[in-house]
């Protein structure tokens, strides 16, 4: 994957295990393989993004299969609209690039990348993983060694004008207007959204009347809504994946101690999942 300086947004060349641009601003590739291109200016905090327990949460309950279908839904989603660029594009594209972003812990990207790399006409997709926390990258890159990953931010995405096939955002901040410029036309960005039912039991035990949620259209300048589904499904979780499942939400600091209670002492906790996948495809 080719990707611009932070400091001067010249392209960034890789020389030995050092990435270099004309300025000779540098960026060092980390023993576990991933490059940091968030300079300290740009960042707001120490250290950004999710921390080691949140990465740790997640990776757990990831482990448990409980949101496959849905990975599995979006890995066919952009299976089948890569080979459709790739046939739009011809024989003079070299490859096309994937961009995973806020990627967290790289369990979307690497099975992404592994899906691609088995599909005869995508055998040229390149993916890569993006997300402000370097511990969450650190733990991806050593994971999965066969993708790529980096620390950088949504609000300033180091690729150049246009380079970009598709971008997909799993509950993660972005910038439309970075996503306007380094998507080529008739580029996608698929996002995946909690839908109205998603969570519903875990919600029970907190509010007393339980809203759906909305799930608004994001006015993403230059893209048009070109489809949209909904992967919704029953789950059955232990009182371990509950738990940490609920650690996972925004409303964990909500949850009143007798719904803590519940979950630990359950066996079987049913939840349903329910999540809205769409597709913005840029004007040309
Ligand atoms: C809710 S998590 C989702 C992670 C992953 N896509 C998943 O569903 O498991 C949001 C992720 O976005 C990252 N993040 C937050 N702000 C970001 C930014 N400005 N740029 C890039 N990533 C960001 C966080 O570090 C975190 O890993
Ligand atoms: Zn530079």
């Amino acid at each position: 994957m080719s990707y611009l300086c932070p400091l001067c947004q010249q392209p960034l060349f890789l020389k030995e295990r050092t990435y270099k641009c004309t300025n000779n601003h540098q960026f060092d590739v980390a023993k576990e393989g991933y490059v940091n291109l968030l300079p300290v200016q740009h960042k707001r905090s120490k250290d950004p993004g999710d921390n080691k327990e949140m990465m740790q949460a997640r990776r757990q309950f990831l482990n448990g299969g409980h949101y496959q279908p849905m990975r599995d839904a979006v890995c066919d989603l952009l299976t089948g609209l890569l080979a459709e660029h790739t046939m739009v594009e011809g024989k003079s594209q070299t490859y096309s690039q994937l961009l995973d972003i806020g990627c967290g812990e790289g369990y979307y990207t690497s099975h992404f990348a592994n899906a691609l790399s088995h599909t005869e006409a995508q055998s040229g997709t390149k993916v890569v993983g993006l997300d402000i926390s370097k511990v969450m990258i650190r733990h991806a890159a050593k994971r999965y060694p066969e993708c790529d990953f980096l620390v950088a931010s949504s609000q300033r995405l180091p690729f150049a004008d246009a380079q970009l096939s598709a971008v997909v955002r799993i509950y993660a901040p972005c910038n439309g207007e970075e996503l306007q410029r380094t998507i080529k036309d008739n580029g996608v960005v698929v996002t995946v959204t909690p839908g109205p039912r998603h969570l519903y039991q875990l919600k029970e035990g907190i509010y007393d009347g339980v809203k759906l949620h909305d799930v608004p259209v994001e006015d993403l300048p230059g893209f048009e809504l070109e489809a949209e589904h909904s992967v919704a499904y029953p789950m059955t979780l232990n009182s371990e994946d509950a738990t940490t499942l609920l650690q996972m939400t925004p409303f964990a600091w909500r949850a009143p101690e007798a719904l803590w209670q519940t979950l630990k002492e359950t066996e079987q906790f049913a939840c349903e999942a329910d999540f809205t996948l769409r597709v913005y495809r840029k004007k040309a």
